[in-house]
């Protein structure tokens, strides 16, 4: 079907019909404290090398973080972890509080009771329109596959539904 790109709702909605996991992606500013968005961006991009990468509206107030930063980390939602999607997903301060993690590769925060994370070291950023892309080298990943991940459809979220084969 045709669409008018004009009609952003319409578009988004399109978008939205491709349904996708819910990751925290964390870095350190410059003053060492830690920054986290919640993005649905992220996807593998290569096995070998390892790459992934995900976006970053221009406009989000973590872009300077992000740009400055030589590491991130993808940190992977669990189903249950639906609370912690709603606060990163909204420039609130204190994003961080209460939030058990650790630090990982130069002491980018890593969150406890995820699906999986990567500890990747940025090897490119790209504009991509409104967006910026990330490409990250994942140097150290875990995944914990006794834990559900959150699926994000339709903006709404969800669990792994019906296993079809
Ligand atoms: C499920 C979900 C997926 C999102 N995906 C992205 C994304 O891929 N890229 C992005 O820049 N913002 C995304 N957002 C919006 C950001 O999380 C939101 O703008 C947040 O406020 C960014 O943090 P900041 O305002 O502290 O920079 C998403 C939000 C939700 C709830």
């Amino acid at each position: 079907m045709a669409v008018n790109l004009d009609a952003s709702r319409a578009l988004r909605d399109a978008f939205g019909a491709f349904p996708t996991g819910v990751a925290i992606v964390t870095t350190l500013d410059g003053n060492g404290a830690p920054v986290g968005v919640t993005v649905n961006s992220f996807a593998s991009l290569s096995l070998q090398p390892p790459l992934v990468n995900w976006s970053l509206n221009a406009r989000s107030p973590s872009r300077p973080a992000f740009e400055r930063a030589r590491v991130f980390a993808v940190n992977v939602l669990a189903h249950e972890q639906v609370e912690l999607s709603r606060r990163f997903g909204t420039s609130v301060p204190d994003k961080f509080k209460g939030v058990a993690m650790r630090a990982g590769l130069e002491g980018v925060p890593v969150l406890e009771g995820v699906t999986a994370s990567f500890e990747c070291r940025v090897v490119a950023c790209h504009p991509g329109g409104d967006h910026i892309l990330f490409i990250g080298a994942v140097e150290r990943f875990a995944h914990d596959a006794a834990r559900p991940p959150l699926v994000f459809h339709a903006g709404a979220y969800r669990a792994v539904g019906d296993f079809l084969g």
